[in-house]
């Protein structure tokens, strides 16, 4: 061949040719030729050349040389398998969180392995359970999906830990049949599955978790799966690992700043608390220093009754003030999550019987009248203080916004387990717009106090936190111009209720 430099026949000492028989040197030297130019397009790169040298004086260098050519071929197939095995990996690598990382290792693994159905388990609580995090199958059913978690001790899982190799399962039926307690392969074979390859996840030294590849047929895997598996394991383990922790990552930034977002609309509030208390207060505190200066300047010359007056001005003044700061103090204790609930049986026709009769007392300059429509007997199990703040609220809004001379109506029912109470007004009802901000803090909305009461806009606010805190729901039913009906739920009947409780 041109270009092949004759430099004597391969592994030929000087002086050996010199024993042969003239024609025998001639066939060796086309043969060490023949083999010098196969050597040449083995080094150029091309290992299909054949060599007809089995017969010749130097067969067994040729077959040497044969024997060196399937190895180089093996070897570059292994080559070419790794660097295809390594594609894959940075390409599942590229996704960033957990599940990203999965999915492509179930999209791009198909070409290294064959497979129906792809598992992850991790390991979770200090490496005693293995839970099933992500699973992704082309089949229709998904029994054993996300949540599944089992003990690590006493599974068979813990020998392929051990033994830090993919296991080859091609048989899952029968290996159920030998471990009927395997929950996990029941569900598995339920779902239509009938080999598997169990891949140990093992990142930095440390078991983490696993990777199981599964098939609808049975015999699936072979041992050149496995060994496949094997030489990728490690990436994958390390790649799987990245998703974990990243995923953790997200989640705990995710979790954080909803804290944030939480304690910032906190600080609002608060600081909203403190501007209305400021202003609230300026009032009262005006008005009271006022009357206390003319009392002890003018004592003497004031009449009897204009003194009675101020001392009057100053009794309302405090109790206002004490009301809005009982208010204030409220919204700071439930807003921080701090309800303090001390339950007690209540009788709740009892209940509502007393409430109608202070607020229709306090209700008679605007001649407006609260009655109790219906309410069966029977104790709810609840805070009493916390369901008088809800009925006071809702009794005093439905004074404070209808017009006088109307009438307020209460109502007790009990539906399925749970108590559904009622306060009807014949006011001016919530239009569309205030039902958006009704449970809002600072909530003044449409809807006017017709007897010239405060309205400083916390009321329902107060009422919606403590409903839920009494494990209830509070909603309006209104058509506007034609009255409204808050209503609010409280669960729980007789249960828990200490001897002799309610009626
Ligand atoms: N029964 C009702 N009918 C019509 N509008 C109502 C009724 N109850 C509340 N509203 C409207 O919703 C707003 C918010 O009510 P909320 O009880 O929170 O505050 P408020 O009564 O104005 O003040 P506070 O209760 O703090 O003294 C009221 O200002 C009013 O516009
Ligand atoms: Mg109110």
């Amino acid at each position: 061949m041109e270009g092949v430099q004759d430099d004597g026949p391969v592994g030929q000492r000087p002086g050996e040719s010199g024993s042969r028989a003239p024609g025998a040197g001639r066939r060796e030297d086309a043969s060490a030729d023949a083999l010098r130019a196969a050597a040449r397009e083995v080094e150029k790169g091309d290992l299909s050349r054949a060599l007809e040298l089995a017969s010749s004086p130097l067969g067994a260098l040729g077959a040497l040389g044969e024997g060196l050519r399937g190895l180089a071929r093996s070897l570059e197939e292994r080559y070419r398998e790794l660097q295809q095995l390594d594609r894959l990996t940075t390409h599942i690598n590229e996704g960033l969180l957990l599940d990203d990382v999965l999915d492509g290792l179930f999209t791009d693994f198909r070409s290294a392995l064959p497979y129906d159905r792809i598992g992850c388990s991790l390991l979770t609580d200090d490496g005693r359970t293995v839970s099933s995090r992500w699973v992704r199958s082309d089949l229709d059913v998904v029994k054993l999906g996300r949540g599944y978690a089992a003990p690590l001790a006493g599974s068979t899982l813990e020998e392929v830990f051990r033994t830090g190799r993919p296991r080859i399962l091609n048989d899952l039926e029968g290996y159920l049949a030998a471990y009927p307690q395997s929950q996990s392969t029941r569900l598995i074979v339920s779902e239509g599955i009938r080999s598997s390859l169990t891949c140990p996840l093992v990142a930095n030294g440390v078991p983490v978790g696993f990777l199981f590849f599964s098939s609808v047929r049975r015999g699936a895997y072979t041992e050149e799966h496995a060994q496949l598996l094997s030489r990728v394991a490690g990436q994958l383990s390390v790649i799987v690992e990245k998703g974990r922790m990243v995923s953790e990552l997200a989640a705990q930034k995710a979790a954080i700043e909803r804290q944030n977002a939480e304690l910032v609309s906190l600080n609002e509030v608060k600081s909203r608390l403190l501007g209305m208390a400021a202003h609230d207060l300026r009032n009262p505190i005006g008005a009271i220093g006022m009357a206390a200066t003319l009392l002890l300047e003018e004592f003497d010359d004031l009449p009897e009754a204009e003194r009675r007056k101020f001392l009057a001005d100053i009794r309302d003044q405090t109790r206002h003030m004490l009301a809005l700061l009982d208010d204030l103090l409220d919204v700071s204790e439930v807003e921080e999550g701090r309800v303090s609930l001390s339950p007690a049986a209540v009788a709740l026709d009892r209940f509502l019987l007393e409430a109608a009769d202070r607020h229709g007392l306090m209700a008679t300059p605007k001649k407006t009248r609260v009655v109790v429509e219906s309410c069966p007997p029977g104790p709810v199990r609840t805070d009493p203080r916390r369901l008088r703040q809800i009925v006071d609220n809702l009794v005093s809004n439905a004074v404070k916004f209808s017009p006088p001379g109307s009438t307020v109506r209460l109502r007790g029912e009990r539906r399925g387990g749970a108590w559904w109470i009622a306060v009807e007004d014949e006011g001016p009802g919530i239009t569309l717009e205030d039902r958006v901000r009704l449970f809002e803090h600072f909530a003044r909305l449409s809807a006017q106090p017709t007897g010239g009461e405060k309205s400083v806009g916390l009321g329902l606010a107060i009422t919606r936190r403590a409903v839920h805190a009494l494990g209830g729901e509070i909603w309006v039913d209104s058509e506007p111009g034609h009255g409204a009906r808050f209503w609010f739920t409280l669960p729980g009947l007789e249960e828990g209720l200490p001897p002799g409780a309610g009626r």
